[in-house]
């Protein structure tokens, strides 16, 4: 562990395995940093995200979680496929049409980064308001991307300079207006189309709440444990939380996986391999036990993710009054605590050899029967001897148990994995972190992904096209010089450029 800077907030960056569990498993003694409250999106109002009471959350997260049940998210399966086809369909019609019979023509260069971000914006605005963006068949809405982009690097300057944005947005000695005038200006335009989507969404309801989407339960859920229900502007928050949150990190995964296939013949090969043998046509890639069955597909994923965290950096939580031990040291009330997860996930001793991209390492041997991971999704403990302080109670873990990535439910907590015996582990990979403020839409992000990454693959094939999004030998920054790495900026989320791909249609279709 080491003091990254101790100026204000006091605060603590640690690096290792334990760490992650002391500070964000279920029950410890920390919340969410006050760089998270200043300015929710409509003024008073907090969403799950940014809320840090304890209670106001737990309130939120039940209600929104219900936008991500089973069910819910079944029905968002056909929605999913329909706008993948339109990636698939964006990418062939940039192919030119063969000019002889033996022609087997590539496409210009493509910026995936811009072709995902695309694709999880109309998906996750299709689920949220019922009308999707259109980013892949039409150029309108496309600076949404840099607005939201925008949104994620305020976040970031606010932990970073909580004094700074500790003000009113709009008095006049606000940073907004003086230092980062166009970022809030994008930011502001975001906010507007957001707020229309959803009243044009609300107004709506009666027609469209046997979607069973996010907005229906938004509106309809009612805390179980409260009774009630979410006001109009918290469901607006809510919404726009879906969009900010839904979009850039899954693109950053689908981004990222792109680039290693493109760069690792071995690892594309079998990936190809497994999917075209696995599905007799594209119609059959849909959840189930054939898409569960996909390990390799699953492996690629998670190694892209821990390559290229979507959220790689510090993600601060302030420990209560009493203080907290993590990783055996005592820390004080006050202190803000984080893992930086691009730090943690290229940590040679938890994953050798770390910036190789080595999807094997997430199965459990190299010729690959079981992926380890489905134990962390599926594995029910017996009643755990946590040997972590302080324990996990049986109640709270037979609740956060969530069991796979294709039949999802339970998203109220992600559980910290454990042993066959039951006992907790330190998870050293965990993207969606941990605990009660982990990802709410994992099962959800995963099949998203799943589905776009196989039908991709099954239906064309790619090369790297140029160097964008790789790293420059000699370039002078550092960190910034593996050629094979895939470039990320932390600005809460993962800034990204590329990869760019060249596409064709895979023999003989
Ligand atoms: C690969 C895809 C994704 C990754 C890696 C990811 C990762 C994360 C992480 C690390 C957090 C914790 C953030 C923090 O502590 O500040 C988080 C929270 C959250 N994510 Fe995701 N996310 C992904 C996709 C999504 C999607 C698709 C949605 C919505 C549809 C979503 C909605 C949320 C929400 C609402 C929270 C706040 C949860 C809470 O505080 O209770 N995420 N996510």
């Amino acid at each position: 562990m080491f003091r990254a800077y101790s100026l204000y907030p006091l605060r603590e960056n640690a690096l290792s395995a334990k760490t992650v569990a002391d500070i964000y498993g279920q029950g410890r003694n920390t919340q969410k940093s006050s760089g998270y409250a200043p300015h929710p999106y409509f003024p008073a109002v907090f969403n799950t995200h940014n809320c840090i009471d304890k209670e106001m959350h737990g309130r939120k997260r039940r209600i929104v979680s219900q936008g991500f049940s089973t069910a819910a998210i079944n029905s968002s399966e056909p929605m999913i496929i329909n706008h993948v086809q339109n990636l698939c369909n964006a990418l062939m019609k940039s192919i030119p049409e063969p000019q002889g019979l033996f022609d087997d023509e590539w496409s210009p260069p493509q910026d995936m980064a811009s072709w995902t971000n695309y694709l999880t914006l109309d998906v996750i605005s299709d689920l949220t308001y019922g009308q999707p963006f259109n980013l892949l068949t039409s150029p309108d809405l496309r600076w949404l991307v840099n607005a939201i982009v925008s949104g994620n690097r305020r976040i970031y300057l606010r932990f970073a300079f909580p004094a700074l944005f500790n003000v009113n947005p709009s008095a006049w000695y606000s940073p907004d207006k003086w230092i980062f005038p166009k970022m809030a200006a994008e930011r502001q335009r975001f906010l507007e189309i957001s707020t229309k989507f959803s009243e044009q969404r609300i107004a709506a309801e009666e027609k469209m709440s046997k979607r069973n989407d996010i907005m229906s339960a938004l509106l309809a859920a009612k805390d179980p444990k409260t009774g009630t229900k979410l006001s109009d502007a918290e469901v607006w928050g809510e919404a726009h939380l879906m969009i900010a949150a839904g979009g850039d990190t899954t693109s950053t995964a689908l981004a990222s996986v792109l680039f290693y296939l493109s760069r690792n013949a071995g690892a594309h090969a079998r990936l190809n391999d497994e999917i075209r043998h696995t599905f007799r046509s594209i119609d059959r890639i849909r959840q189930g036990p054939l898409l569960a069955s996909c390990h390799y597909l699953r492996a690629c994923l998670e190694e892209a993710m821990r390559l290229a965290p979507p959220a790689p950096g510090a993600l601060w939580r302030e420990v209560c009054a009493g203080g907290a031990i993590v990783d055996g040291r005592h820390i004080p009330a006050g202190y803000d605590v984080a893992v930086c997860q691009y730090a943690i996930c290229h940590n040679a001793d938890y994953f050798p050899d770390p910036y190789r991209f080595n999807p094997e390492r997430f199965l459990a041997s190299p010729t690959e029967e079981r992926s380890p991971r489905d134990d962390y999704f599926s594995h029910a403990p017996p009643a755990p001897a946590s040997t972590l302080s302080p324990p996990l109670s049986p109640s709270t873990l037979s609740l956060s148990l969530s069991p796979g990535p294709f039949s999802p439910s339970g998203t109220l907590s992600t559980p910290l994995p454990h042993t066959p015996n039951g006992t907790e582990t330190a998870p050293t990979f965990a993207p969606f972190l941990l605990g009660p403020r982990s990802c709410v839409a994992k099962p959800f992000a995963y099949l998203e992904m799943s589905l776009a990454l196989a039908r991709l693959v099954w239906l064309l094939e790619f090369q790297a096209a140029d160097d964008s999004g790789e790293g420059r030998p000699g370039c002078g920054e550092v960190g910034r010089e593996r050629r094979g790495e895939f470039q990320i900026v932390d600005m809460f989320s993962s800034g990204k450029v590329g990869p760019g791909l060249r596409w064709r249609r895979r023999g003989g279709m």
